[in-house]
């Protein structure tokens, strides 16, 4: 598993505190920003971060903003991405056992640092479990194909 990590500057705190428990487990990362405070557009870290993970660079990744969900918006439309806004344990672990989902995204104004921790602890430690729910996330590739140019 390799992973990459972004945030906007409303992510950035809880982005550091990740990296710091990404450490403590000894998982390797990259991050492609936001390295400062000043105000990023949500939108260009997500297509980084996406676009990485869709190229085959990275086989997972973490995006954070202040909701969670202009991030999901974003990195959902980079081809072949599904990534899913994991607020709560359940999410996290259903995201990647039965939506397979290889991107998650948080909201640093919603979720505190603990709850934010377990969740990508849960997260990274999901894997796709196939069987029947194989065949939907085949079809919402399918749907990807009929309707992304
Ligand atoms: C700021 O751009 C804010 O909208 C962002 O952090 C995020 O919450 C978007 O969904």
């Amino acid at each position: 598993m390799s992973l990459v990590i972004g945030a906007d500057h409303n992510g950035l705190k809880l982005k550091k505190i990740i990296i710091e428990f990404l450490k403590e487990k000894n998982v390797e990362y990259e991050d492609l920003g936001t390295k400062t405070s000043e105000p990023v557009d949500y939108p260009d870290i997500a297509k980084k971060v996406a676009s990485a993970v869709a190229q085959g660079k990275f086989s997972r990744g973490i995006l954070i903003c202040g909701t969670g969900l202009g991030m999901d918006i974003a990195a959902n439309k980079v081809r072949g991405i599904r990534a899913t806004v994991c607020h709560d344990i359940y999410s996290a672990e259903r995201s990647r056992k039965s939506n397979n989902a290889q991107i998650m995204t948080m909201g640093a104004q919603i979720i505190g640092p603990e709850l934010a921790k377990k969740l990508v602890e849960v997260w990274l430690n999901s894997e796709f479990e196939g069987g029947r729910s194989a065949p939907k996330v085949r079809k919402i590739m399918e749907i990807e194909k009929e309707n992304f140019s």
